[in-house]
């Protein structure tokens, strides 16, 4: 045998040399056992401050581009943990790459226990990342996972299952003439929200918009989704099971989990009892869903004709087009997590800016009183309303529902950006829309409700084209919901200006634009508001 490779693959000698070298003949002895795990803290300490972007980015997994990626090294073993969690997210990660000089704002490397991610606040890198093929999965965190949307359009991965739910969900339940057709239903859920705003008003003297946006808003995606909808001023047992099922979802899809990142941490910490809470919902879920699909079987109705409903057009799928029951539900399941709460919360964001913006709004009901005048708001004035659909951007500017983009973005393989940066494969990537919007490098006064911006040649493409302003992403993961989003929000702050002048409830509830970041960025103290009837009432 060659005796250069005998040599070359005895690498016992250093546990024999080692003992010799700190003066002792065991290796058990309790002081090489402790030189040698002194010496290994050393070198995991020196690693880790040798790593910008923290320890998920060790051995230069930042450097793999002509230029690195710089980055705060965080802690040992935590990464970044604890100063995401100081603050709200979307602020920290902003300040933070404004406050590192160089390249930070472009990308950032950070760990958020072993997870690498990058963040960038910066539209030519964020383009990069959400059109680049290689970023078209997103990482599934522990909650969604357990609540079966691993088969869901949102986290399904980029492949065939993914590519056909997008077709039919585009197709069937997104296409202008899919959201054209619901409009009448539409306006039947905005006629009974406007109602029970009258009397709320008429009780209390002052409204708390949230819950009857979230009631319009889960009635919206019910309709369209499910063909069911509810008539909340009635107790319905079924509408309260289901609210308390959304309820739950959104807390456990929300709730910060950190075993999401540091994964040992499951068997030891589990303060929401995230498992064992999504175990106990999934069935409650799969009996609620379930019992609709087996309604819609039962009805045999037909999902070809525009009226039908999502779970219609599902169920009439044949052959390997049919998505198995488990499948259906992920399905539909995720769209009431998708739809409801984005809808709603941009509302409420809007009315808050409208009651503190007294002239915008009265600019707002000028319009309105000038196109459509004093009778039922349609799909086709709004679209003519182009200062409500300013003040409608404004708020998406000021207040993105997902500031981080929501759901990040996960890499399938090494990203070459134009900055001599490359991503390697397995990296996280959020874009942070909300520093982007609030950068005074893209936006004139970048804090201030300013509408005016969108008109006269300001106009920006909100649904992924301008990466100066993105709320619903962009590339192939796009928001698909964007177009139905919009139609909403723009009808419905159309028909609460139209019926109602906002005014501040200054003394007992004055308006507080604190956010709180759950699965979307929402007010943290709910708007309350003095709805002053018009002198005409229409819906
Ligand atoms: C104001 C309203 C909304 C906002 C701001 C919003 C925002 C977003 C964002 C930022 C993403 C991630 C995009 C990306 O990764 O590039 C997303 C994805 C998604 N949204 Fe929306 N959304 C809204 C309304 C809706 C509605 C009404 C629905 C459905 C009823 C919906 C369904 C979805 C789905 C299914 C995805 C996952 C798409 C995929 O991964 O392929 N969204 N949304």
């Amino acid at each position: 045998m060659d005796s250069s490779a005998m040599l070359s693959k005895d690498t016992t000698w250093c546990f024999f040399a080692l003992p010799a070298f700190l003066g002792s003949n065991n290796l058990l002895d309790p002081f090489v056992l402790f030189s040698l795990f002194i010496s290994l803290l050393i070198l995991a300490l020196l690693t880790w401050a040798f790593s910008p972007g923290g320890v998920a980015w060790k051995n230069g997994r930042n450097k793999m581009g002509s230029v690195p990626i710089p980055g705060p090294i965080g802690l040992p073993v935590f990464g970044s943990l604890f100063t995401l969690r100081r603050g709200l997210p979307h602020r920290v990660l902003a300040s933070t790459a404004s406050a590192r000089a160089g390249l930070n704002k472009q990308l950032m490397a950070f760990s958020l226990g072993s997870t690498p991610v990058v963040v960038t606040s910066e539209p030519v890198v964020a383009r990069e990342i959400l059109t680049s093929p290689h970023f078209a999965d997103r990482p599934v965190k522990l909650s969604a996972r357990t609540l079966m949307f691993g088969r869901a359009i949102g986290f399904a991965p980029n492949g065939a299952y993914w590519r056909h739910l997008r077709r039919i969900a585009s197709t069937h339940l997104f296409a202008p003439r899919r959201i054209a057709a619901h409009e009448t239903r539409r306006h039947a859920d905005s006629a009974a929200m406007l109602h029970a705003i009258s009397t709320e008003q008429a009780t209390r003297g002052v409204v708390t918009l949230r819950k009857h946006l979230q009631n319009a808003s889960l009635n919206n995606i019910m309709g369209s989704v499910f063909g069911k909808r509810f008539d909340f001023a009635r107790d319905n047992s079924e509408a309260n099971e289901l609210k308390e099922m959304v309820a739950e979802g959104f807390e456990l899809l929300g709730a910060f989990n950190w075993s999401d990142y540091l994964p040992w941490l499951s068997y030891v910490y589990d303060p929401y009892q995230t498992v064992k809470r999504c175990e106990a919902l999934v069935p409650r879920v799969r009996r609620f869903v379930g019992g609709i699909i087996k309604e819609h079987m039962m009805n045999e109705s037909s999902g070809a004709c525009d009226n039908g409903d999502f779970v219609d057009i599902l169920l009439s799928m044949e052959g390997d087009e049919r998505l198995s029951e488990d499948d259906l539900i992920a399905v539909l399941w995720e769209m009431i997590f998708r739809g409801t709460d984005t809808t709603a919360l941009l509302t409420e964001w809007a009315m808050a800016e409208l009651v503190l913006h007294q002239d915008v709004q009265a600019k707002v009901y000028q319009e309105i009183h000038h196109i459509v005048g004093n009778k039922n708001i349609t799909d086709a004035e709004v679209a003519k309303l182009h200062y409500l659909q300013a003040v409608v951007k404004e708020a998406l500017r000021l207040h993105p529902p997902g500031p981080l983009l929501s759901w990040a973005r996960l890499s399938t393989s090494d990203v070459h950006l134009s900055n001599g940066m490359v991503i390697p494969a397995n990296t996280t990537a959020m874009v942070n829309m909300w520093a982007i919007t609030h950068d005074s490098n893209f936006w004139e006064d970048p804090q201030e409700f300013k509408p005016g911006r969108f008109l006269g040649g300001g106009d920006v493409d909100v649904r992924g084209g301008d990466l100066r302003l993105a709320p619903f992403g962009a590339g192939r993961r796009v928001c698909p919901g964007k177009n139905l989003g919009l139609v909403t929000v723009n009808m419905w702050v159309a028909k609460l200006v139209q019926n109602f002048k906002w005014v501040q409830d200054v003394a007992k509830n004055p308006i507080d634009l604190a956010e709180v970041l759950k699965l979307s960025c929402e007010m943290k103290i709910p708007l309350t508001a003095v709805p002053i009837p018009r002198n005409h009432f229409v819906h």
